[in-house]
């Protein structure tokens, strides 16, 4: 039985790989966060694996908070790019191939069409920096991997856009949204699945022996694409809540770091490489 080690499984993602796990139950599972296995801990990762010996890790361990980021530039670089690079390290010593999950903030949002794996990343914060680091750590350590950038993540779990403007709801009758910056909401349960199916295509392509060179970056959110003050209005439609809510230019919201004014991910690479079909972001917020 092959072995799938998860890490920051407390994360927002890691949980709903959780939740998904029964559908994929050929896969001995361990699921393990900051308290059993500290990615910035290299010695601690080379025990784990040493013991475990796992066939994919899945790291969903980040730092994800990007504001605070900008001033706790170590701790985001220490987790983001030392924590990749150390388990990249290991999963060359152990074969084990990685999929490490990245993010639309390493490019800079120039762009006005949907941004390639090809498109060179630019980030513009700290966050999208510590992320991209990490990628490169990881090119350059380990051919067997996977790397999945993903955008405007969200889940029952954890702290994301959609718990926000829910919460809020419960004591305001007015909101201000950002309206000029684009991207695509990615529901973290079509994530988990899609990262699923990726490892039991790999496998399946292994065992065809299959000659196609399927390791690298690929990009991953929902279909389609709109504003945060789109996102907003469809989550307050979704859930028949009545709130005034209205557009503002990202001037009028100041944040300590700088986000893309553009981040759509191009996903015609592992919908044709996988075969994966991509739910639309509105279609999948309706069975958040
Ligand atoms: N959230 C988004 O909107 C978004 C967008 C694009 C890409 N991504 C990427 O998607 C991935 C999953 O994101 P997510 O939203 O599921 O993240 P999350 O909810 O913040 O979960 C990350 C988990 O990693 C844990 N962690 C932090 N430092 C660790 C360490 N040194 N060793 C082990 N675990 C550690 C966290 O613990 P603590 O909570 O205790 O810190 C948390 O449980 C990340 O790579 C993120 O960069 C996220």
């Amino acid at each position: 039985m092959k072995k799938i080690l998860v890490t920051g499984s407390l994360g927002q993602l890691g949980k709903c790989l959780q939740d998904i796990s029964n559908q994929y139950s050929d896969f001995e599972y361990k699921y393990v966060d900051i308290d059993e296995l500290d990615i910035c801990d290299s010695k601690q990762i080379l025990d784990f694996f040493h013991d475990f010996k796992p066939d994919f890790c899945i790291n969903t361990a980040a730092y994800t908070a990007v504001d605070k980021a900008e001033e706790d530039t170590q701790k985001a670089f220490d987790v983001n790019a030392n924590g990749a690079k150390n388990l990249a390290e290991s999963c060359l010593e152990y074969n084990t191939v990685l999929i490490h999950i990245s993010t639309d903030f390493v490019f800079d949002g120039a762009k006005t069409t949907p941004y390639k794996e090809s498109d060179f990343p630019n980030p513009i914060s700290i966050y999208g920096a510590s992320k991209w680091e990490g990628e490169k750590h990881i090119q350059s350590i380990l051919p067997k991997h996977f790397i999945i950038r993903t955008s405007w993540l969200y889940s029952p779990y954890g702290s994301n856009f959609v718990k926000t403007m829910l919460r809020l709801a419960e004591t305001r009758t007015e909101l201000s949204v950002v309206n000029d910056q684009i991207g695509t909401p990615t529901n973290a349960l079509d994530l988990a699945e899609a990262i699923m199916h990726m490892i039991s295509k790999h496998i399946l392509f292994e065992q065809r022996k299959q000659g196609i060179d399927f390791y690298g970056t690929y990009h991953f959110s929902n279909e389609g694409y709109c504003s945060w003050f789109d996102f907003a209005k469809k989550i307050f439609e979704t859930n028949n809540i009545k709130i005034n809510l209205k557009p503002i230019p990202t001037s009028n919201y100041p944040t300590p770091a700088k986000r893309p004014i553009y981040s759509v991910l191009d996903k015609t690479k592992i919908t044709n490489i996988f075969g994966l079909e991509v739910k639309n972001w509105e279609e999948s917020l309706k069975t958040h």
